[in-house]
């Protein structure tokens, strides 16, 4: 009985921080934003057009990185981008206007991102 609830315990503090940390990510919410405001230039299946392609390469960006990039336009190699893409974190989402992109939106963009592909690797 002892090893049991041992055994618990530990599968208890093992498990919920990812269960918690699934539970934040919201594709949902993440897609409704992309389509608002990115869809435009970056593509209906993030495959590029105006904006570059971003499934398969900025969706698997560390955070941080896709969080600087999306909001003041520095992007993975600390390069300045051109001035195309709005600077996010100055103009506030177009929908809903005016409204400063948050971590969980960022997040929830990035994981709808995901859905259209996987990691590009150096073999393609
Ligand atoms: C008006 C067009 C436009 C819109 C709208 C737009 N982007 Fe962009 N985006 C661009 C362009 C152009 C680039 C490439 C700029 C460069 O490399 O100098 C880019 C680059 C990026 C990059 C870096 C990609 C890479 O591989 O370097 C990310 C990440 C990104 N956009 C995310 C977003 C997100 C998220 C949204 C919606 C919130 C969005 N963009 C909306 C035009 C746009």
């Amino acid at each position: 009985m002892r090893r049991v609830a041992l055994t618990l315990g530990c599968l208890t503090t093992l498990l919920l921080p990812s269960v918690a940390a699934h539970a934040a990510v919201d594709v949902t919410a993440g897609k409704r934003l992309y389509v608002d405001n990115c869809r435009r230039c970056h593509g209906a299946r993030a495959q590029g057009g105006i904006g570059k392609k971003l499934a398969g390469d900025a969706a698997y960006w560390d955070f941080d990185v896709f969080k600087r990039t999306v909001l003041t336009g520095i992007d993975d190699e600390g390069r300045t981008m051109k001035t195309e893409m709005p600077r996010w974190g100055t103009t506030g989402f177009a929908k809903p206007a005016g409204v400063k992109p948050s971590d969980d939106d960022l997040r929830n963009i990035q994981a709808y991102l995901r859905t259209f592909g996987r990691k590009r690797t150096s073999a393609n």
